[in-house]
């Protein structure tokens, strides 16, 4: 999704600026630009990677102490260098960059042409440089909250001007926009670790807010005008986190973070005997004893954590659950009700149908609960109770420790629920409690042996279609095994429960086609069994998931993928981990931009 990076300051705005946007990279773009004051507004911007801004601006450098930034995802009007921001109005004073969507866009671009203004772009960014020129009549804050006023949608807008040449205004609206608090200098941009390197305080920018930014700090107020008193957020995340490390890719380091991230996730959270501490959780007894349904609300690979989740509450808790996808739950008149609790689970926090779900459910009366990788994101300011992953910042498009993270806050979560309603004895709590301590160093063990999954990756580089099986636990594990093949190595590749294959799918199972089973469920060990029967009967040639202790599935499958051995609940924590490897060795192999697949991006903040 779109990066907004500004600066205002003593030093030389461009190269700050452009680090900040390589740093928003990992959210996709397809174009970038810079505008900078030097002797009066001037914008560069091209289509393509941050490489092909850089060699412009090398050919026609632009120097000055004040900037912004911007990484494009098109949305009205396609990839170009004419599309990308920064747009100025037509005097060339006025300079905007913009994430999000204005709604009213038509409208207003009608009523902008008729009073004879010409567009250059098919942006509706640009009509917000046009309104804010046409507005303006003395300060700039007025006409970019006049300008605003006329806009309907969800936005962050910067706006930057000749005629105010030492501020930055910016307005949020939905989209996120954080301030970064230097000496002498400022920092504005569309998440924090654009700028982590540079400063570790911070404002986060709320919903209706505008900020002035000048060297000398920010002052927030509504969108009406009114002051705004916000406490500055000191950020402890080591910046290196941020970075690739030794490994190749992103993705590859951060799948190697795993174990250190289910340490954090439960670290302070969870005693030996099983109880359980969640700090921002604050539901009381009450609502726990009397809780009606539970609702799990996502996206994409939070969605798939979702899907485990709701297993483990119905199993755990004998409490009815469901799991719906954000951007089909906000349309579906749900029957959601107070004494609900919906968990909204999303990664960034930001994702805007998670967003929209989230807060329909919470107008219906339930408690919402944000499952959110990111402090002060928009999804943990909307919720009653929060439960933070400590992932750290995850910088692939494709999902891997933020997922494990995920599913260890659903265990604390469900041990936590489980405790006051009864249905969790102590004897029960205390092993769980055991298992995930254990998991760790499972899942370290399972990093260090990958010539099984070498030779599966193989196996699939060149196929043209795979299809992933499971059974309960193991088919939404499935589900998430096969969402990181498609979306990083570009295969064809669906998810099923294996009882769904005799009825439609095996009709493509033919000679040499891939079958990825994962089997760990020992109450389902032996229907799954046959479903891999009966694709290998038809010339299918199997890859499984399984314990280490299973002396059965070598006798069916051609390659098995060995994980440690755990009840049966846990076994998606280990199982998910050599199915994220896989897909990307394969990406690997099919040589492939694997921290930033194509068309995707990390955070979609629109619709
Ligand atoms: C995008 C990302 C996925 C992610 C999904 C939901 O599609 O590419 O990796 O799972 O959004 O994101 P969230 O931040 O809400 O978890």
């Amino acid at each position: 999704m779109c990066g907004i990076m500004g600066y205002v300051g003593s030093a030389d705005a461009t190269p700050i600026i452009m680090d900040g946007l390589r740093r928003l990279e990992y959210r996709g773009y397809d174009s970038a630009g810079v505008a900078v004051n030097d002797h009066g507004i001037n914008v560069r911007k091209a289509e393509g990677k941050i490489d092909q801004l850089a060699a412009l601006l090398e050919d026609e450098p632009l120097t000055g102490t004040i900037g912004i930034g911007h990484t494009r995802w098109a949305t009205h009007g396609r990839p170009s260098d004419l599309n990308a921001h920064p747009h100025t109005d037509a005097s060339g004073e006025f300079v905007v960059v913009h994430n999000g969507i204005i709604e009213n866009f038509q409208t207003l671009r009608e009523e902008l042409q008729a009073s004879g203004v010409e567009l250059t772009s098919e942006t509706d960014t640009e009509l917000l440089a046009h309104l804010v020129a046409a507005e303006y009549d003395g300060n700039l804050a007025a006409a970019v909250r006049a300008a605003v006023d006329r806009a309907e949608g969800a936005y962050a807008l910067v706006v930057m001007s000749d005629r105010e040449p030492r501020t930055i205004i910016a307005v949020r609206k939905i989209s996120p926009l954080v301030v970064g608090l230097g000496e002498g200098e400022t920092f504005l941009a569309s998440d924090i670790p654009a700028v982590l390197h540079r400063t570790r305080d911070f404002l986060i920018i709320e919903d209706d807010e505008l900020v002035t930014i000048t060297a000398e700090g920010a002052i927030i107020e509504t969108i009406e005008g009114d002051p705004v008193e916000r406490e500055v957020m000191h950020i402890d995340w080591d910046a290196q986190q941020a970075e690739k490390g030794g490994y190749e890719h992103f993705m590859l380091k951060e799948i190697y973070e795993q174990p250190a991230v289910i340490t954090e996730t439960l670290a302070g959270r969870l005693d030996e005997d099983g109880t359980v501490w969640l700090e921002d959780v604050k539901f009381n007894d009450d609502f726990v004893r009397d809780l009606g349904t539970i609702w799990i609300t996502a996206c994409g690979t939070a969605y798939h954590a979702g899907l485990v989740g709701t297993q483990i509450f119905q199993r755990l808790l004998r409490l009815p659950t469901m799991v719906e996808y954000a951007h089909e739950m906000r349309y579906a008149d749900p029957l959601v009700k107070s004494g609900d609790l919906t968990v909204a689970i999303s990664q960034s926090g930001e994702t805007a149908d998670t967003l929209a779900a989230a807060r329909l459910a919470g107008g219906l009366g339930t408690r919402l609960l944000a499952l959110t990788n990111v402090v002060g994101s928009t999804l943990s300011r909307d919720a009653d109770d929060i439960l933070y992953t400590r992932a750290g910042p995850e910088i692939s498009v494709g999902s891997t420790k933020a997922y494990l993270a995920m599913l260890v806050g659903q265990y604390l979560l469900a041990l936590k629920l489980g405790a006051v309603t009864g249905a969790i004895d102590a004897d029960r709590a205390a092993q769980i409690a055991q298992g995930l301590k254990r998991l760790p160093a499972q899942v370290e063990t399972i990093l260090e042996e990958t010539d099984d999954i070498a030779a599966a990756a193989a196996m699939l580089a060149d196929a043209d279609d795979v299809y992933f099986i499971g059974r309960g636990l193991d088919y939404a594990v499935a589900m998430e095994g096969s969402l990181k093949l498609k979306e990083i190595s570009y295969l064809h590749s669906e998810a099923m429960p294996a009882g769904e294959l005799k009825h439609g799918t095996l009709a493509l199972v033919t000679k040499g086609v891939p079958i990825v089973v994962v089997i760990t469920q020992r109450s389902v060990y032996d229907k799954t069994i046959s479903a891999v029967q009966e694709v290998k009967a038809r010339g299918a040639e199997v890859i499984a998931v399984a314990y280490d202790t299973d002396t059965e599935i070598g006798k069916f499958a051609d390659i098995v993928l060995r994980i440690p051995e755990t009840e049966d609940l846990l076994a998606p924590v280990n199982a998910v981990v050599p199915l994220q490897l896989l897909a990307y060795h394969v990406a690997r192999l099919r040589g492939l931009d694997i921290d930033q697949p194509r068309n995707l991006a990390k955070s979609v903040t629109v619709e």
